[in-house]
């Protein structure tokens, strides 16, 4: 199969898993569940699950508990997507081609939807201790997916990101707030997968640093997409950045070195995968193809 069709298929059956760990909408919290899974199925291009799942591939080992990790981090990303679009962030109207959670649910329910997906998320990785026979690693998956959500990962990322909005940032501050606010849920797709396939701590630790460039090179393109990209192919607004007065890798570097650095650091992350031991073709391929990403 080539690349795209199985993207296709992986992408699908990824939906599959998520859509089979989301709250039926009943009872007298329904609004909760279909604000949940109005942000959860409207789509986006499931990146995080898909790295987990091809970076357990990659180590080999077949795993029971990855799907309960998959669906886990996309609630999660979903969540920050949520509060990030809210009216005291970035005050965006459209997400995944559609109205965002807080136009349609109002700022009360789109608080307590992106709460509740996180929540719902530790809640959804715990399950994976009833299926798992390796009951210290799940531990310790939950744990880097807290971490890297946490004050030390995404939250910490978007923290500085708020604070110096309409700022001037230096170089090293602006890498430091996207290998954070974006970098960390890439690399806690990419850490858990790799050990529920086996990977060894050293490896994990290899595989977290290229999960690192990946996140990095993949906000400067968002960056960039901000910028040079419409609405209708990225179903969210362009010039959101222009708008909330943030500096980004754009507005610091130029387009030019921009391109050079997604390029950069997606090139060094694949390089260091071909210096492991195990090869996922798959994975490399989808790491290259995000250097041009168009969505
Ligand atoms: C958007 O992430 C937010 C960033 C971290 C840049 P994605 O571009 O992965 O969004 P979806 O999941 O496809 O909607
Ligand atoms: C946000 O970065 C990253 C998150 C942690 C949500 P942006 O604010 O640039 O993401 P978009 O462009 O709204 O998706
Ligand atoms: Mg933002
Ligand atoms: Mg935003
Ligand atoms: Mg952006």
């Amino acid at each position: 199969m080539n690349f795209k069709d199985s993207m296709k298929d992986k992408v699908e059956n990824i939906e599959n898993v998520i859509r089979s760990f989301l709250p039926e909408e009943t009872g007298f919290q329904k609004t909760i569940f279909e604000a949940m899974n109005y942000s959860v199925l409207a789509g986006g291009k499931r990146l995080r699950p898909l790295l987990m799942e091809e970076c357990c591939r990659l180590f080999g080992r077949e795993s029971r508990e990855v799907a309960y990790f998959m669906a886990a981090i996309e609630m999660i990303h979903t969540s920050s997507l949520v509060h990030d679009d809210l009216p005291a962030m970035d005050a965006d109207e459209y997400r995944r081609g559609r109205k965002t959670t807080w136009v349609v649910y109002g700022e009360d329910m789109a608080i307590l939807a992106g709460d509740a997906l996180m929540i719902y998320a530790f809640e959804t990785a715990a399950k994976a201790f009833a299926v798992t026979d390796r009951p210290d690693l799940t531990g310790r998956c939950i744990g880097i997916l807290a971490e890297k959500t946490g004050i030390y990962g995404m939250i910490g990322g978007q923290t500085v990101d708020v604070e110096l909005t309409g700022k001037e940032i230096p170089a090293e501050k602006l890498d430091f707030i996207y290998r954070l606010k974006t970098g960390a849920l890439l690399e806690a797709s990419m850490v858990i997968g790799s050990l529920l396939g086996g990977a060894s701590s050293e490896e994990a630790g290899i595989m977290e640093q290229v999960a690192s460039d990946v996140g990095l090179a993949f906000q400067i393109r968002d960056d960039i997409l901000d910028v040079s990209s419409s609405p209708e192919v990225l179903g969210k607004p362009v010039r959101s950045d222009e708008k909330n007065h943030k500096t980004t890798y754009v507005t610091l570097e130029g387009m030019e070195k921009a391109e050079r650095q997604v390029e950069f650091y997606s090139r060094r992350a694949v390089e260091a995968l071909e210096g492991l031991p195990v090869r996922n073709e798959f994975l490399n391929q989808l790491l290259l193809t995000l250097i041009t990403r168009e969505k």
